[in-house]
Parts: C-alpha cells; sequence; structure tokens
C-alpha cells in the first residue's frame, strides 16, 4: 500500500475540476482497504472513497483527509437455475462489464451501456437509464462495513433501492465500503424496451438483439453528451446534474391548473408524479448551451451541466443556484443535485 501525498482530484473525475487530494492511496484488494482504513483512523482523517469519478463534484480546496480509490478487479461468472450470476469486483469498468455481459447474450443491463464509471459505484445511487436500473439485477453486495471493519454480504432487500437513492447514499450514507457487486442476468433473455424513446428507433413490434439496443441506447447517450468520448466538450459533465422531481398528483395536478395545460411527466409509484427537471429547466428560461462564464448546460440536454474548460466548482454551484432558484420561482418545485460533493 503506497500513500501518495497532494494528488490532483480534477483528473479523476469526469467534471474535470476540484483540488488536491491531502493524501491518496489505490487499494487493489480487500487487504489495502483494511490497511487504508486504518491509517487514516489513526490519524482521525477523514475518509473519501473514489470510484470512477463521473457522479462527482470536488471542492476547489480538494479533500483534506485520504481518498481511497478502490481499485479491486475481476469477474466470476457462475450458473444458477437457469440465469448467469456475475460477481464482479467494485473497481471494473461498467460499460466493459456491460459489453461483456451483452457478447455472452446475458439480458439485464443493455440498457445501461455507455454509462461512465465504475461497478463499485453502481449501487449507490441505483444508476438507471433507458428502462433498466441496477436494482432490478442486484442479487447481493459484498461490503466492508466500517463501523465493525468487518466484510459482510448485503442481500438485495438491505439496499433500500429506489430512483436514485439507496442506503448507501441516505439513510447509511458513509458507513460501508462496497468491494464486489453480484448481478442476476439472463442467457439468452430479451432486451428491454420499455423505453418510449429507445423503443420508437426500432420498427414496431420487432425484438432487437442485446447487441443492438445496447449499440442504440449508446448512439442516443452521445447525441446527448452523455457519453465520454474524445475532445467531446460537452462530454465534461456528471452526467445528469439534477434528479427528475417526484411530486404528488395533486401538486401536479395544482401546477397544470396554473399552467394551463399539463407538463411532461411520468408516472412514478402511486398517486406520484415524475417531472422532467431538463423541461423544468428550459421553461424557466435557461436554454441548451446557457453559459456563465465557464461554466454552462450542455448543448445537446438542459440536465447536464459542463464544465467549458478551467471552470472552478464554485462556479458550478453557483451555476446550479441560479437554475434552482429560477426553477423554484416559475414551477415552485425543488431540484435536487444529482452528483455527489466532496470536500465542501
Ligand atoms: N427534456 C428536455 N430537454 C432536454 C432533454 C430532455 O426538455 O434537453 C425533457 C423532455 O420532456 C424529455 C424528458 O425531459 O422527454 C426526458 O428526457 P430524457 O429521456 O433525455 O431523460 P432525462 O429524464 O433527462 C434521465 C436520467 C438519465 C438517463 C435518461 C434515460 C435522471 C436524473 N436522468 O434523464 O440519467 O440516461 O433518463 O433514461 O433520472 C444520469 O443520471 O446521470 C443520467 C444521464
Amino acid at each position: 500500500m503506497k500513500i501518495q501525498e497532494h494528488v490532483a482530484l480534477a483528473p479523476f473525475t469526469t467534471f474535470g475540476i476540484g483540488g488536491p487530494a491531502r493524501w491518496f492511496v489505490e487499494a487493489a484488494k480487500e487487504s489495502d482497504i483494511l490497511d487504508a482504513v486504518s491509517w487514516a483512523r489513526e490519524r482521525s482523517l477523514p475518509l473519501f472513497v473514489l470510484g470512477g469519478g463521473s457522479n462527482l463534484l470536488v471542492s476547489d480546496t480538494g479533500f483534506a483527509g485520504l481518498v481511497l480509490r478502490v481499485a479491486l478487479k475481476g469477474v466470476l461468472a457462475e450458473e444458477n437455475g437457469g440465469f448467469r450470476e456475475f460477481r464482479v469486483a467494485a473497481g471494473e469498468d461498467w460499460d466493459g462489464f456491460v459489453q461483456r455481459a451483452v457478447a455472452e447474450s446475458c439480458s439485464g443491463i443493455e440498457c445501461l451501456a455507455g454509462i461512465p464509471g465504475t461497478v463499485g459505484g453502481t449501487p449507490v445511487q441505483n444508476v438507471g437509464a433507458y428502462g433498466q436500473e441496477v436494482s432490478e439485477t442486484i442479487q447481493r453486495l459484498r461490503v466492508l462495513d466500517l463501523e465493525t471493519l468487518r466484510f459482510h454480504e448485503m442481500p438485495v432487500e438491505g439496499c433500500g433501492f429506489a430512483y436514485r437513492s439507496s442506503v448507501f447514499n441516505s439513510s447509511a450514507t458513509g458507513r460501508y465500503l462496497v468491494v464486489r457487486v453480484d448481478y442476476r442476468l439472463t442467457p439468452g433473455g430479451p432486451a428491454n424496451l420499455r423505453y418510449a424513446d429507445l423503443q420508437k428507433l426500432f420498427p414496431a413490434g420487432s425484438q432487437p438483439g442485446l447487441t443492438e439496443v445496447a449499440a442504440t441506447v449508446r448512439r442516443i447517450r452521445q447525441s446527448k453528451g452523455m457519453l465520454l468520448v474524445d475532445g467531446d466538450e460537452d462530454c465534461r459533465s456528471a452526467g445528469s446534474f439534477f434528479k427528475n422531481p417526484i411530486v404528488s398528483a395533486e401538486r401536479f395536478a395544482a401546477l397544470a391548473a396554473r399552467l394551463g395545460e399539463e407538463p411532461p411527466h411520468y408516472p412514478a409509484g402511486e398517486s406520484q408524479v415524475k417531472l422532467p427537471a431538463a423541461w423544468l429547466i428550459e421553461q424557466a428560461g435557461f436554454p441548451k448551451g446557457f453559459r456563465i462564464g465557464r461554466v454552462g448546460i450542455s448543448s445537446r440536454h438542459t440536465l447536464a451541466l459542463v464544465n467549458r474548460g478551467g471552470a472552478m466548482a464554485a462556479e458550478m454551484l453557483a451555476l446550479r443556484d441560479v437554475i434552482v432558484a429560477g426553477v423554484e420561482g416559475k414551477f415552485g418545485v425543488a431540484l435536487r443535485m444529482e452528483p455527489v460533493l466532496v470536500g465542501f
């Protein structure tokens, strides 16, 4: 285990923003993780666990404690009652795993192609896109409980999955470190075409294969600047910066009455409605390509805030505040940011 000092964090994030980690270590095995955690505890240093850095905004002053980068690698596949279970180490690249599953004709995560980040990050915010969420295929996790310093398995029932949330980013934030995620996929299963914007790209009634669906998802993501492509300035972001707000059916009806028409919306469980944050933002007067200095809204998707080059975290948060206030003022709806703040 090699502990480094003053390591710039910006290159470890898709935003490309943020100051240095006072201390930094890469853990390639479970014993490295234990050593690093103990090392930080002995010095009473705060710990931050870094995965793929695709959903993070690091402060301009960086992080004053130990940043532990999870670099555990390896995938084990096992047949189990008609399913194939993949036990995937937290440091594996998520999209690499999706490509492998698709190549092996295993369905369940094909719509999650092209999402940047590592496997260990996927349960934390219950990564989802184009009609799938990882909570549908996760069987169990292997975690380190930072209270007891013991590794154990956690069944999916313990994860508290909901839209963009889990116990790991709500009730138990900071308690567990994910070291492995087990996904249960279906060999020979059909591709998921639940998402209307995906479905309409295929002829009605057709049943495209997993490879085609994953490739199409990648193309859609790229068209929205949501695929990491060298030289594509719109992808210097953390994906969606805001969650889509969920409001009660009553509040939705009141909003529709006030506006004189129904805004776009999707069902979100009993008597609840999900509103597209991107639509709210545009209607509140912030179009694609909107800019304040070195930060702005992606020119291809309103939900992504983008570092236009050399931006500071403070500028990003100032832009966030302007947008949140604008949407609140026009619709009375509070937007919540999706990326995790580090070092604030
Ligand atoms: N819309 C706009 N302007 C835009 C984009 C979208 O007004 O520039 C409105 C339209 O009404 C559109 C609706 O928003 O019909 C939905 O748009 P889209 O299908 O692009 O999805 P999204 O709600 O903006 C969510 C996820 C994405 C995920 C896509 C596809 C959240 C916060 N975001 O975006 O996830 O890829 O659906 O499933 O739930 C991420 O979390 O980082 C992320 C990229």
